[in-house]
């Protein structure tokens, strides 16, 4: 079954789910989760109480299906969590059109994280950087038999670099330890490993060892995506022509690069949420992967293809897992990665990259033709007739007169509203 679900956002959501269900082979107690999930919260307190700390409550965003994503021969159904509207809808847009071309092409690099161990007070830098490189492979062993379940599934430590650091109140000698994580985020594995070499390394240093945490500047564990879509369905030459000029103008100025990228982030945090993974280290670890070079500037670049067609690439550090965290607690996060049928956190990677990049063109298509105010306006002035009290038909009718008499605002909602019901 492909994921064409013609006129999906047509459907009920009860048709919604259905289809869902049968693509994914959901189970009826799997599907059940998505229809109750809109009236009691998927999370149940319980659960959320063990996650964090001062519990109170728990806190619902809407979950939503972006179909039509073709990534490397495959088909994908993406659950996205997110509050603004229009994302899901561009996202599923641009996948659909990228699907002519014969869909996204996305290749994970391995999973390499990055720890950070930083070493105060090392009299002679040379001396100690020699020193431990001397020594990587007893700290590699030593690093690796805090995690032997890792080391058997393919993973561990795997390499060390040594780097000098200059601060104002001295410099400090930071060693970085690689380590294939698999197919967790990374973070335990990785903390646990530097804080347990680091007395080693003040040994052999004899240096004081302070910070001992991952980075979330993933550079050697990101994805590479590109996709291509065709004049014809951009709107001709002339809007590939506009879209390059948009991705010139970001690329080379960073309050635009900073919109472009924040487009981007719109789909791939909304994948990350989806499936439990913490997004506040992709968006950290993006942006600064967009500065990498001393210039923050776009994720993504753009060109024209030999057929005047166009193609937009991106290369991005997604730092997700499948295991452990709320990947495995959250009911949600579990069903999402159940809809995505993936078995690895690498595909994963692949298939958040790809949203990213759908956003990525449909905001700029957008912007760089018709802008995105017609668009969000009618989702932006249903919101607003929901917010003053409409119900049912009436939230449709104040909206599009909203549209009609060009005035989308608080008061004229509640104006309209109360002239309905009169
Ligand atoms: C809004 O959420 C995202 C955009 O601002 C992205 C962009 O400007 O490219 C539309």
């Amino acid at each position: 079954m492909t994921t064409d679900f013609s006129g999906y956002y047509k459907k009920t959501r009860t048709e919604r789910i259905a289809l869902i269900k049968e693509f994914a082979s959901l189970t009826a107690e799997q599907a059940e989760l998505l229809e109750s999930s809109s009236s009691a919260n998927s999370l149940h307190i319980e659960t959320a109480e063990k996650m964090i700390e001062n519990v109170v409550s728990v806190y619902g965003l809407p979950y939503a299906i972006a179909p039509n994503f073709l990534i490397n021969g495959k088909e994908y159904a993406v659950p996205m969590v997110v509050e603004e509207a229009s994302v899901v809808a561009a996202a599923s847009h641009m996948a659909k059109l990228c699907k002519n071309t014969g869909g996204f092409t996305a290749k994970a690099s391995n999973p390499i994280m990055i720890g950070q161990i930083q070493l105060a007070k090392v009299k002679n830098f040379e001396t100690a950087k020699h020193k431990i490189l001397e020594k990587k492979t007893e700290l590699l062993i030593l690093a690796n038999s805090f995690d032997p379940l890792l080391v058997k599934m393919g993973g561990g430590a795997k390499d060390i670099e040594v780097r000098e650091v200059q601060g104002k109140r001295g410099n400090y000698l930071v060693v970085h330890l690689l380590v294939d994580v698999r197919d967790a985020m990374g973070a335990n594995a990785v903390n646990t490993m530097c804080e347990k070499i680091s007395s080693n390394l003040e040994e052999i240093t004899g240096g004081e060892k302070r910070l001992r945490i991952l980075s979330n500047l993933a550079i050697h564990r990101t994805v590479k995506v590109s996709g291509v879509w065709s004049k014809e369905d951009l709107g001709g030459l002339e809007a590939v022509e506009r879209i390059l000029d948009a991705f010139d103008f970001a690329q080379n100025d960073m309050f635009r690069a900073c919109t472009h990228n924040k487009g981007i982030m719109n789909g791939i945090s909304a994948v990350t949420v989806a499936t439990g993974n913490d997004w506040r280290a992709i968006e950290a670890g993006a942006h600064a992967f967009a500065a990498r070079n001393g210039n923050y500037t776009t994720l993504s670049w753009a060109e024209k293809t030999q057929e005047g067609n166009l193609k937009v690439s991106m290369e991005i550090p997604l730092a997700v897992g499948i295991v452990g965290g709320a990947t495995k607690v959250h009911p949600l996060a579990q069903l999402s990665l159940k809809i995505l049928n993936i078995k690895t956190a690498s595909e994963l990677a692949e298939i958040i990259a790809c949203v990213g990049l759908a956003n990525n063109v449909a905001a700029v298509r957008a912007l760089a033709m018709e802008g995105i105010q017609e668009g969000h306006m009618k989702l932006h002035a249903k919101n607003m007739a929901v917010s003053v009290g409409a119900q049912g038909k009436e939230i449709e009718k104040i909206a599009e007169e909203m549209i009609k008499i060009k005035q989308v605002r608080m008061d004229i909602a509640e104006k309209l509203l109360k002239e309905i019901r009169k």
